[in-house]
């Protein structure tokens, strides 16, 4: 038949270098059967983690033309926390974070943005917090750059400053990037944190910045 042809003609030529799959964001070599193979096991344990099927209560804080955010809370129903658990496992796994307890886990707060097609696009945990330490200027020169941990070794301030809310994780899903999801996130959490008031932008801190967060949250700052 003229469509399976098609389909094996296009499958060649994707069969070249770096590959981004449409539906999970993941970018392999289509080539290497190591690399299909990790991605068909990322594949749909990732579309499985973000899927959302909705829940009897839910505490959507934020609504938006593209989809809404909901606010979990520490104790809430299981089936809550356990969907709140695989996002930041995935989440994790994209950072390469592997402390997965949080310092407070029962005064985390967590943010989803739930997207039209059903899907966790983006996820945010929030912490109480008492101090944090302004970054200072650029990361260290390329003198102690060796190392993979470069990329988190930004220079810091040794002297406390008052803050009031943690932000541990922020991710957005990648194909749904530059869309603003992670602005409206941070905007929900500077409303909800804490009751009745709107945290200013010094009452908030990032911890442990990766160079997406950094290039983000300089923005966000600023504007
Ligand atoms: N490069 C340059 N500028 C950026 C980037 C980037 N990668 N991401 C955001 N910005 C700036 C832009 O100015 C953008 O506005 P514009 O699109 O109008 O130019 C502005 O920030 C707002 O961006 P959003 O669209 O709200 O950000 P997005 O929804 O794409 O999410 C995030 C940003 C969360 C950092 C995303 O890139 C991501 O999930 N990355 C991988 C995970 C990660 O590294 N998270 C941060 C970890 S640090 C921590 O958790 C504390
Ligand atoms: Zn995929």
């Amino acid at each position: 038949k003229e469509t399976k042809e098609q389909l094996i003609i296009d499958a060649g030529q994707k069969h070249f270098g770096a590959t981004m799959c449409k539906s999970c964001g993941m970018i392999y070599t289509a080539s290497s059967p190591e690399d299909e193979l990790q991605h068909v096991q990322h594949h749909y344990r990732f579309l499985e983690g973000i899927k959302y099927t909705g829940w009897k209560k839910e505490r959507v804080v934020a609504e938006f033309w593209d989809g809404k955010i909901v606010l979990v809370l520490p104790h809430d129903p299981s089936y809550a926390l356990r969907k709140v658990e695989d996002v930041q496992e995935l989440v994790d796994n994209e950072l390469g974070f592997h402390q997965a307890v949080p310092r407070c886990p029962n005064k985390t707060k967590t943010f989803l943005f739930i997207s039209d097609e059903k899907r966790v696009v983006g996820c945010l945990i929030a912490e109480p917090i008492k101090q944090a330490f302004r970054v200072l200027s650029e990361p260290i020169g390329p003198e102690s750059s060796s190392s993979k941990e470069c990329h988190r070794a930004w220079q810091c301030s040794d002297v406390p400053e008052p803050a009031v809310c943690g932000i541990s994780r922020i991710w957005v899903f990648r194909l749904k990037r530059r869309k603003r999801i992670a602005r409206r996130l941070v905007d929900t959490v500077r409303n909800c944190f804490m009751f009745g008031c709107f945290l200013k932008i010094d009452e908030i801190a990032f911890s442990d910045p990766t160079p997406d967060g950094k290039l983000f949250a300089t923005k966000y700052c600023n504007t």
